[in-house]
């Protein structure tokens, strides 16, 4: 059977028999009479930049094991991964700040800098950081990647030394949608001679994906400066987009200014007890590594066979142009069973199409061909 139309097992009575549930485009199904989920073969999900392989064993094991905690709350799992990722980054446990998703620290590290604020984003960016400042009224500036698709940190720099008041920089290394990283070097100049009001946020989501030798964490810096925060997740390379859980890393007096914006057991029991158990699991990262490595493969022959320019991907997606219109390629795309990133303005004439499991991203290079037949793409 394939794997994606198992039964998930242990997951039996979650679900009130014979819905279906009202999630995107029918994806999770229950089976009439029957008490479990399912999550359907179709559509293909490319959308979203998830790890196609699922949890890992270790962390599938340690959650069906603790079911029987859900009705507790997390207080004590909470410091078990907190000092397991102090140990990883090398810090104190005072300077990790949970957050349900990195998305909860992002939204933190916005409403943490206050309403005067200006955020300084790139163009385009993964959008939650100028969403979150624009839903309370924050100043939001774009500075366009340049044409190499990384931060134009020169541009950054002149919009954040004619700010008055608090300034909130968001540089997301490697960047979605692009996949492309801006030089840790660059980086590092300016965070060493900036001022404290200027708070960087830099966002490392896809920092396990990331081999290019220009490239490094920004971790190096929450020794010494109060105004640097990594941000990581466990969405990504360990495959937990769905329990919710992510980090801040930064100076100790940061981050417990930055967790007065946390909402109390904002990270649940469950993704807890994942996160701890996939903390451990080098060989589920390296497997991610590779499925990741072999599924890029198969997209970027196909797109060089077809001639759709492709940006360099340190990420698990790729940017590649398109020929035609993208929200007609998006519905296409779908009517034959696949869903693609959504559209990232300014860059109309590219698709995001994030990194599914090998057989997935043959079937979407059988698509894209008989798309280019039919004068699609
Ligand atoms: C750059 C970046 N940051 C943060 C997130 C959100 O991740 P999380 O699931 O941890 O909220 C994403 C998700 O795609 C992302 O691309």
């Amino acid at each position: 059977m394939e794997r994606r139309t198992f039964l998930r097992a242990g997951l039996g009575g979650v679900a009130a028999a014979g819905l279906t549930a009202p999630l995107a485009s029918g994806l999770l199904l229950a089976d009439r009479g029957s008490t479990r989920w399912r999550i359907a073969a179709e559509p293909i999900r490319l959308s979203s930049n998830e790890n196609p392989l699922g949890l890992s064993d270790a962390a599938r094991e340690a959650v069906i094991a603790s079911l029987g905690e859900a009705n507790r709350y997390p207080g004590p799992y909470r410091q078990a991964v907190i000092d397991a990722l102090a140990a990883k980054h090398e810090v104190r446990p005072e300077q990790i700040v949970l957050g349900a998703g990195s998305t909860e620290i992002l939204q933190m590290a916005v409403q943490a800098r206050g309403p005067n604020a200006t955020v300084i984003v790139a163009d385009p960016t993964f959008e939650d950081v100028p969403r979150y400042a624009e839903r309370i009224g924050i100043r939001v500036e774009k500075v366009p990647l340049r044409a190499d698709y990384s931060h134009d940190l020169e541009r950054m720099r002149e919009v954040a030394a004619r700010s008055s008041g608090p300034v909130l920089v968001y540089i997301c290394n490697p960047n979605n949608p692009t996949g492309t990283v801006t030089p840790s070097s660059e980086i590092d100049a300016w965070i060493e001679e900036a001022p404290e009001s200027i708070q960087f946020v830099v966002d490392e989501a896809y920092y396990e994906y990331a081999a290019d030798p220009r490239y490094r964490s920004a971790q190096r810096w929450v020794y010494t400066k109060p105004n640097v925060l990594v941000v990581r997740t466990f969405s990504k390379i360990y495959a937990m987009a769905g329990m919710r859980l992510g980090y801040a890393v930064a100076h100790s007096g940061t981050a417990e200014h930055l967790a007065r914006w946390a909402a109390a057991n904002n990270a649940n029991t469950l993704a807890l007890i994942a996160a701890r158990a996939s903390l451990g699991d080098r060989e589920f990262e390296r497997k991610s590594l590779e499925v990741n490595r072999r599924g890029r493969e198969i997209l970027t022959k196909c797109l060089d066979e077809l001639g759709l320019e492709h940006l360099p991907s340190h990420t698990n997606f790729v940017m590649h142009r398109i020929n035609g219109d993208l929200p007609t390629y998006n519905r296409r795309m779908e009517e034959h069973g696949i869903l693609v990133g959504r559209p990232f303005p300014p860059m109309v004439t590219h698709s995001r199409v994030s990194i599914g499991l090998p057989e997935e991203m043959e079937r979407f290079a059988e698509t894209l061909r008989m798309f280019r037949k039919r004068g699609w793409v």
